[in-house]
């Protein structure tokens, strides 16, 4: 039941669409994928799992499916204000009963640290707490990525707590080896073979959103 009632609120989703001041969020579309293999590379390897394999025709159909049709994912894509898709956002792990889900985004390289971050998070957690009725968005971010943990405390996330996960085994480096990431080091341990990277989890809960919405002039 609690499947079927996410389904169709899901279907209510197809034609989504929110306005924010620097990005649009919209409901995802088949050459969404086009457009996101034509994106700019990330240069550090550290991010360099955002950078998808040359995906063939049915690759790139499956990829549109499966984040489209998922009825446990909201998949929605992220245009800047001249209808150039710069990124993806989506609610995951949605829990109806708890109101609760978990949020991740990522933009294409060149699209990075323009404020489209921030905006296309405050225009989707608007829609989620005043229409969606959620009271609680979480997130984790790994420990070394300042400028995502900067942009969600702007957001008005807080910490709640740290945990280690499997570094992205898409993303080789040495990190204990390598004097380049001897600054971050900090932030990775070994067990075994198996390297683990710390991550924060962070929360904005519907009070918070209250209490940061009445004190500025946004939304
Ligand atoms: C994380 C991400 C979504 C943020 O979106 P964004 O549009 O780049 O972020 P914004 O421009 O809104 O805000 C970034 C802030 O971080 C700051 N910043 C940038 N690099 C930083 C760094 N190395 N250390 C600290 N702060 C940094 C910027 O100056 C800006 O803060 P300011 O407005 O006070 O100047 C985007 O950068 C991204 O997709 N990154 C790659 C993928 C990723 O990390 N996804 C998140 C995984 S949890």
């Amino acid at each position: 039941m609690k499947n079927r009632k996410l389904i169709f609120r899901k279907n209510r989703l197809d034609h989504l669409l929110l306005k924010g001041n620097k990005v649009i969020i919209r409901s995802l579309r088949r050459d969404d994928i086009d457009k996101r293999l034509a994106w700019q590379k990330y240069p550090d390897p550290l991010y360099s799992h955002y950078n998808p394999p040359n995906l063939g025709q049915r690759e790139r159909e499956e990829w549109y499916f499966k984040r489209k049709y998922d009825s446990n994912i909201i998949y929605l894509a992220i245009d800047n204000r001249h209808h150039r898709l710069v990124g993806f956002i989506s609610l995951y792990e949605i829990d109806r009963v708890a109101k609760s889900a978990w949020m991740g985004i990522f933009l294409g390289y060149e699209f990075t640290d323009r404020g489209y971050g921030t905006d296309a998070i405050l225009t989707l957690a608007k829609y989620f707490f005043e229409k969606m009725k959620f009271e609680n968005m979480f997130l984790d971010v790994a420990s070394h990525n300042k400028r995502a943990i900067r942009c969600y405390l702007k957001c008005g996330f807080k910490y709640v707590g740290t945990k280690y996960k499997k570094h992205d085994p898409r993303t080789k480096l040495d990190i204990f080896g390598d004097d380049r990431y001897k600054n971050i080091r900090k932030y990775f341990k070994k067990e075994g073979d198996e390297v683990l990277a710390q991550f924060d989890d962070m929360v904005l809960t519907k009070k918070m959103w209250l209490a940061q919405k009445s004190h500025t002039n946004r939304l």
